[in-house]
């Protein structure tokens, strides 16, 4: 096939659109919000947006295939989601019900997974690298000797419960204390700014949120664009335990290029800054090595669904 649809199903938002293998954008949804609980609400989204997308290209025969990024852990090649830290449903056959509705070849994996490809393919590339997302969770795409890393079964890369802070307080949407996930991703950005914009009542936070109560990782960043010394604080917080995390996979892996992305990492210098001094900081060996790059994602949030739909159309051949 010529075309494939891709869908980025996260924490909190479906995106999708069609491509071809080169990454032209041949259509394209408004993001829309993600039913996080329920199974069924789930797959009948999704399907609804395969509709939609395939429907004017269907008759042409250029749509033949699906991809799906899903946040959670997904086996591969299978495209079973066994368990989705942020979101409630557990053993969802994707793949196999996606394609028995479609009657179309369909590849389903992890979200970040996918949007570490399309960075690869698209993007940013070298040939060892990661790929971090900061969104509602923290996921990790890993490539090596450029190929996609996905373990035995599909669920390695979890980048986001790399466990950075066992004796603290903070708990993981998986269960654990002190996943990367609970300290730096953008929901934890949006508690940070929260409890100091209730601190500051009368401060920009506060006012560009509507109140602390309303404060959200997307209003620190705002902040953040007008040099608020508040919501830089909170960026550097969390570009600190990322820095961790990075450090620790370059430790193991020996990368040459980090790529930043998810909705955080449209925050830009303010996050990246504190990211590289962390990284730096706690990498070892830091003087008998070359620092890879640490940069934000070219893809911005089209990475999910058009990773997917790359690795669809590689699953064809195509
Ligand atoms: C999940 C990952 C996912 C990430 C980003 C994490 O909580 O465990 O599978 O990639 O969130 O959506
Ligand atoms: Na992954
Ligand atoms: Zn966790």
């Amino acid at each position: 096939p010529r075309y494939a649809i891709g869908l980025d199903v996260g924490g909190t938002k479906i995106a999708a659109g069609v491509t071809d293998a080169h990454g032209e954008v041949i259509a394209k949804i408004t993001p829309r919000p993600c039913p996080a609980s329920e199974q069924d609400a789930v797959l009948t989204a999704v399907l609804d947006v395969i509709e939609e997308l395939r429907d004017p290209y269907g008759t042409a025969g250029g749509v033949g295939a699906i991809g799906v990024g899903a946040a959670g852990l997904v086996d591969w090649p299978q495209g079973r989601i066994r368990t989705a830290p942020n979101s409630g449903y557990r053993d969802v056959p994707l793949r196999a019900l996606l394609q028995d509705a479609t009657g179309l070849p369909t590849v389903v994996d992890n979200d970040a997974n996918t949007a570490c490809w399309a960075e690869y393919r698209l993007g940013h590339r070298a040939p060892y690298m990661a790929f971090l997302t900061v969104g509602t969770g923290v996921g990790g795409g890993v490539v090596l000797a450029d190929r996609l890393f996905r373990g035995s079964s599909g669920i390695g890369t979890e980048i986001g419960h790399m466990v950075v802070d066992p004796y603290g307080s903070q708990r993981c949407g998986c269960g654990t204390v002190g996943c990367l996930e609970a300290l730096a991703s953008g929901t934890a950005l949006g508690r940070y700014g929260g409890a100091a914009a209730a601190l500051d009542p009368g401060g920009t936070l506060a006012t560009l949120a509507g109140g602390a109560s309303h404060v959200t990782g997307e209003t620190v960043s705002a902040a953040a664009l007008q040099g608020d010394p508040t919501a830089l604080a909170q960026l550097e917080r969390l570009g600190h335990w990322l820095g961790i995390g990075i450090a620790t996979l370059v430790n193991l892996f020996d990368l040459q290029l980090i790529v930043l992305g998810g909705g955080a990492a449209q925050a830009g210098d303010p996050l990246l800054k504190p990211v590289r001094a962390s990284f730096e900081h706690f990498v070892t060996a830091r003087a008998h090595r070359e620092l890879p790059d640490i940069v934000p994602a070219r893809l911005a949030t089209d990475a999910g669904w058009m990773g997917a739909a790359l690795l669809a159309l590689e699953a064809q051949g195509g």
